[in-house]
């Protein structure tokens, strides 16, 4: 009885693992999906330009939008031009960027704000050359506080003296106030969107948001296309910017962990 209880549990973990492993950018990754994060890395260059450390935060209307897989792909995407990138996990509520590697993930941001550990035994060295992590850490009850606290403006200052360019995942913005809270310490954001899935009115309004603390919203990704007709079988695709073709079927994608408290749309199963 417990023998098969735990033959299912690493058969599940396998599974997973093998789920996040896809989700990154890997060799089996299409030429289109490829070519969709170059873009996004092209515009976003163009759009802060300038020397110094960049630093752009992702954030979306509601949660499961897509913001850790699009983040932590762009991360990938923009090291491979052999800058140096670190990706920060923000979102100390559901943070997702350690289980995308796999990683516990139980030292990181939180931590070094309440210094707990160094800002140096933080850092976490990926597989993908010029790529660090930064995960969240362990979940704290004040997050926003965390967040806009000196300290955090310190950890930044620092690691912009390091890296080329900082990514910030972040929950949110309409659930929770962390987004616009970081927003003032990054050059631009980006707001990724999901087809068939973001509220138009949910978007405005989180448009509103960031308009509201001065944020510069730097581009739109509108994530999880699918073209119907295309031939390649296994993850969505990503666009930049507004436009699509018609046509394309949804994905279906569940949702099984944490919550923001409070009303996130239901993702559908098709
Ligand atoms: N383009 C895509 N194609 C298929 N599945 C996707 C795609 N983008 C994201 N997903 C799936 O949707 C789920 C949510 O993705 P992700 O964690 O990146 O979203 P998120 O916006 O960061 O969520 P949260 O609000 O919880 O932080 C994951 O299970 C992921 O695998
Ligand atoms: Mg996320």
């Amino acid at each position: 009885m417990f023998g098969k209880k735990k033959i299912d549990e690493k058969e599940q973990k396998r599974q997973l693992a093998e789920t996040n492993r896809k989700r990154l950018i890997n060799a089996q990754t299409g030429f289109d999906v490829r070519e969709a994060y170059k873009e996004l890395r092209t515009n976003i260059m163009f759009s802060l330009p300038g020397d110094g450390c960049k630093k752009i935060l992702s954030t979306s209307s509601v949660a499961s939008e897509g913001k850790s897989t699009t983040n932590f792909n762009l991360a990938i995407t923009v090291a491979e031009t052999g800058a140096k990138v670190i990706l920060i996990d923000c979102d100390m509520r559901r943070p997702n960027i350690a289980r995308l590697l796999n990683e516990k993930g139980d030292r990181g941001l939180s931590n070094v704000l309440i210094n707990d550990c160094s800002l140096r035994t933080a850092i976490f060295k990926t597989k993908y050359e010029n790529l660090d992590v930064i995960f969240s850490g362990k979940i704290p009850p004040n997050p926003a506080e965390l967040l806009s606290s000196d300290k955090m403006v310190e950890t930044v200052d620092k690691l912009a003296e390091e890296y080329d360019y900082i990514f910030f995942d972040t929950p949110p913005i309409n659930l929770v106030t962390d987004a616009a809270l970081i927003s003032k310490l990054t050059d631009g954001v980006v707001i990724v969107t999901r087809q068939y899935y973001t509220d138009r009115k949910l978007l405005l309004q989180a448009v509103e948001k960031l308009k509201f603390v001065n944020a510069k919203i730097i581009g739109l990704v509108l994530n999880d296309v699918v073209y119907s007709k295309a031939g390649y079988g296994g993850y969505g695709k990503y666009k930049y910017g507004g436009y699509y073709k018609r046509g394309y079927k949804r994905y279906g994608y569940g949702y099984g962990y944490g919550s923001y408290g409070s009303d996130e749309p239901k993702s559908s199963n098709e």
